[in-house]
């Protein structure tokens, strides 16, 4: 698929057929990860890959706003070392790898990790060091329907030539 391609059809995907992921394809999603742009050059990301039924429903009953991790066949919880600018290269980080998961015909979502109270006990559940900060966790199964797209804002709405 092409980028444009998979940017046009990514869609937040909360419901899974519960057949496993290959580990192949969940390693090149975190390579894709990790070729993100970062600040200064400094990758402070670490790749948390959950594939096992138990951490994952625990991580579905800890991550609130996640619960359909639960039924996910595995999640990429996304970590920085806390950088000046951690949580841009967490997001970009993220991004890369819903792109790649869509061009894999995978279905996946972003589950807010910074900023949500439950960031440091997903931390503690996945043994992460204590300078590490949760930026996202990232669903992850073959899509059990069809895929809907949200509406997006029209493209003539959110573009501004030279001024706002
Ligand atoms: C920073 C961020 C945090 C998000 N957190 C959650 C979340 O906790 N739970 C959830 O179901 N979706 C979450 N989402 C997904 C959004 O709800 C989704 O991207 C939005 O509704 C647009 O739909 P789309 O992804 O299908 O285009 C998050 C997205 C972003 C960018």
């Amino acid at each position: 698929m092409e980028t444009r391609d998979s940017i046009s059809s990514r869609a937040s995907v909360r419901e899974y057929q519960g057949k496993a992921i290959e580990k192949k394809l969940l390693e090149a999603l975190v390579d894709a990860g990790r070729r993100a742009p970062t600040a200064r050059a400094v990758e402070p990301w670490e790749f948390v890959v959950v594939t096992e039924k138990p951490a994952l429903v625990r991580l579905g009953e800890v991550a609130t706003t996640g619960e359909f991790i639960k039924q996910a066949s595995a999640c990429i919880a996304v970590f920085c070392r806390e950088t000046k600018y951690y949580l841009e290269d967490g997001c970009a980080a993220t991004e890369n790898i819903l792109l790649a998961a869509a061009d894999f015909g995978l279905g996946a979502c972003w589950v807010a990790g910074d900023k949500k109270p439950y960031a440091e006990r997903v931390g503690r559940l996945l043994g992460v060091p204590a300078d590490c900060k949760l930026v996202s966790l990232i669903s992850l199964g073959w899509p059990a329907g069809e895929v809907k797209q949200a509406k997006n804002r029209p493209l003539k709405d959110v573009l501004h030539w030279e001024k706002f």
